[in-house]
């Protein structure tokens, strides 16, 4: 049965971004373009229908394969790039994950070398484009540890926004969790998720990042889960990122 005459099965586009090929509607354009073949006919019908185990997919004659969707998350040490390699022989994070029993993983965005906490790993392209994506603005919270104590001022000013290398970055909110003798933690809310995004905030307002810990992603807390473990998502923390991919309209087919 070819794939455009089968009614079952799943739709090219969602197949291709599940793949991690691009966003669904990149995808829908690469088959419009003819770049897109099915058991070797090139088909420009979006919402044409695959299955993925028997179907062969192509995109500009490389080969398309999805497996089961697997997601787990990680509580990220310092000291670890999120990535899968590194050319310069740096620990890498998908190295705290065992070798055997999972899918080959990739992080869901980026924690940098030196902050801890909440981290993706996931062989689900669409959830990871729709998750990093800054339109989607998935709420992110950070703990982090500032130099000195900010007054009130210094914590609106990162909700007005500040100016960082020419960009314009802001919290969505701020808010004191303690303070210790000589720094003070803050827990910082974000939408976006820009490069560095909390300690530039933080040192255009004077208060240097001496420490930073992802607690939350979106529906998913950190929890108590030990820092250098991983867990996979509980089925209902997987309802919880489909609802939310449902309300912002990225589950349009
Ligand atoms: N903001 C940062 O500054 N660093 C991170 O790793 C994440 C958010």
């Amino acid at each position: 049965m070819s794939a455009e005459a089968s009614s079952a099965g799943e739709r090219l586009q969602k197949f291709l971004a599940r793949a991690g090929v691009a966003s669904r509607r990149h995808c829908e354009e690469l088959i419009a373009e003819g770049r897109v073949q099915v058991n070797g006919a090139v088909i420009r019908i979006a919402g044409s229908r695959v299955h993925p185990q028997r179907d062969r997919v192509q995109v500009d004659g490389v080969r398309v394969r999805t497996e089961a969707p697997v997601t787990v998350m990680l509580h990220k040490p310092g000291g670890y790039i999120t990535a899968v390699s590194d050319p310069e022989g740096r620990p890498v994070v998908v190295s705290l994950l065992p070798r055997t029993g999972l899918p080959r993983l990739f992080p869901v965005g980026r924690l940098d070398w030196d902050t801890e906490g909440l981290l993706l790993l996931t062989n689900d392209g669409e959830l990871a484009n729709f998750l990093t994506h800054p339109r989607h603005g998935v709420p992110k919270v950070y703990h982090a540890k500032v130099k000195g104590r900010p007054s009130p001022e210094a914590l609106r000013r990162l909700v007005r926004g500040v100016v960082s290398d020419g960009e314009r970055l802001s919290a969505s909110g701020v808010e004191v969790l303690r303070t210790t003798r000589e720094n003070t933690w803050v827990s910082v809310h974000v939408l976006e998720g820009r490069n560095r995004q909390v300690r530039r905030m933080c040192e255009a307002v004077g208060h240097p990042v001496m420490k930073l810990l992802r607690v939350s992603l979106g529906p998913l807390a950190l929890g108590q889960l030990s820092r250098g473990q991983w867990r996979r998502l509980l089925p209902s923390e997987v309802a919880a990122l489909e609802a939310l991919k449902g309300k912002t309209g990225a589950e349009r087919p």
